[in-house]
């Protein structure tokens, strides 16, 4: 066994051949991280570097850690979420020497005990989604902690947990806010998880998204996304919202807005994105109707209070593969997809490859800027510059370009 074989938990090193044509294809899709953050990476910045790379563990992350380890840095890897591993590709990585912790629903014990595993390889720099390695490492490896020279972190959730250490003085490293850049956020939050969570549905349910009424709970980015696909696809999204701006924004762009006592008694789907806790929980069973199916495309398992539902349930079926029957004692059934987990990751294929091309290249760009140092403890954004760097280099990929201004269209303050 080779020693990366040694150090890591997988399910089989034998199921590498599939995980290797996985990431051969995410690559091939792949055109930013595979040219210009590769370049980017060339100057030897993280050559020997160790980065713990913990992001849902699948091809598309696959290939970031290769691309990383091609630029000489020590990558340990581990998934950011049990129920989203993808065994072949942890296997793939392994075999190429790329130390892992990871193996599909291997339950939340299993799972903290490999994200402790990575801290105890003290890595210099944390790739992070969810800030789940980061925070566990403040909680319960303080020296490790102590000793990162930075974090890059992908997620909404994420960055507001990174932001709550900060502003309790318990950042003393800098942290990217990948989520923050705009190559993130206006594309993997709208695009990626809007055609991704509605694709993972269809997929679990084999049902017709046209004519469905869809309450979607939070109408941030993913909110944002989320209807606007559920609306291409002949479904009525309803919105409900705690922010004011964000309910009359989802109202003008053309969706009925509700409270969730308004909305859920006529919901067929129910989506929650959030960030936060218990969007749908032990108030809202009541509420809820009969055949209803509940997902979540927000970070927390927590977002849909599956636990609430358990205690609520005569009996738990599960009647199609990802999709779980709660019998409520007064007759009513309620749906939960993927176990209330990120349901276009542990019930789908995750983002398209085209758009963890841009997000990963934002969270590699964000990982070579904290190697090459020069920022202060607390969160940072990557530069404008740089966000419009990796735009460009998307639109190239595209054989795409941008005019510049010319001297005349610039406009000169009079008197100058
Ligand atoms: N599934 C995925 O692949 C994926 C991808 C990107 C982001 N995310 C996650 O999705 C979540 C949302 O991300 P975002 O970028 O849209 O965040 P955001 O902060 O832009 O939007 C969240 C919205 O939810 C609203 N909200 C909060 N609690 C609510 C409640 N109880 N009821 C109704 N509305 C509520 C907020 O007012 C806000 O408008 C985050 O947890 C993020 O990490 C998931």
């Amino acid at each position: 066994m080779s020693d990366a074989a040694d150090r890591s938990r997988i399910a089989d090193l034998g199921l590498a051949p599939g995980g290797r044509r996985a990431i051969e294809w995410a690559r091939r899709h792949s055109p930013v991280v595979d040219t210009y953050l590769r370049e980017r990476l060339a100057d030897g910045a993280l050559d020997g570097r160790r980065v713990a790379l913990v992001v849902h563990l699948e091809a598309k992350t696959a290939l970031l850690a290769t691309v990383l380890a091609d630029a000489g840095a020590e990558v340990v890897v581990a998934g950011s979420n049990p129920l989203s591993t993808k065994d072949e590709v942890a296997a793939a990585l392994v075999d190429r020497g790329i130390e892992v912790h990871s193996t599909r629903a291997s339950g939340y014990a299993v799972w903290e005990e490999d994200l402790l595993a990575v801290a105890d390889s003290r890595p210099e720099l944390v790739i992070d989604d969810g800030a789940e390695l980061t925070t566990r490492m403040a909680r319960h490896r303080p020296e490790a902690y102590a000793g990162l020279v930075g974090v890059t972190e992908q997620t909404t959730t994420g960055v507001a947990r990174l932001r709550a250490l900060a502003d309790a003085g318990r950042l003393p490293f800098p942290a990217m806010a990948a989520n923050d850049a705009a190559c993130k956020h206006l594309f993997d939050n709208r695009y990626g998880t809007g055609q991704s969570t509605v694709q993972a549905i269809m997929g679990l349910t084999n049902m017709l998204v046209a004519g469905m009424t869809v309450a979607v709970v939070g109408y941030g980015w993913v909110g944002r996304g989320l209807a606007t696909y559920l609306r291409a696809l002949g479904a009525t999204p309803v919105v409900v919202e705690i922010d004011p701006v964000k309910a009359l924004e989802a109202f003008m762009d053309g969706h009925s807005v509700a409270t969730a006592v308004e909305a859920l008694p006529t919901a067929d789907l129910v989506i929650t994105a959030t960030g936060g806790l218990r969007a749908i929980g032990a108030r809202h069973l009541d509420l809820l109707a009969d055949g209803v199916i509940l997902a979540n495309a927000g970070h927390h398992d927590l977002e849909v209070d599956v636990e609430a539902l358990a205690g609520a349930a005569v009996e738990v079926v599960e009647v199609r593969e990802g999709i779980e029957r709660y019998e409520l004692p007064d007759g009513r059934g309620v749906h939960v997809l993927a176990g209330g987990a990120l349901v276009n990751i542990a019930g789908g294929l995750g983002h398209p490859i085209e758009i963890m091309d841009l997000s990963f290249a934002v969270q590699g760009v964000g990982c070579h800027e904290l190697a090459r140092g020069g920022y202060e403890p607390g969160v940072h954004v990557i530069s404008p510059a740089l966000d419009r760097e990796i735009a460009a280099a998307k639109l190239a990929a595209h054989g795409l370009s941008v005019d510049e201004l010319s001297a005349d269209q610039r406009d000169v303050p009079h008197g100058l």
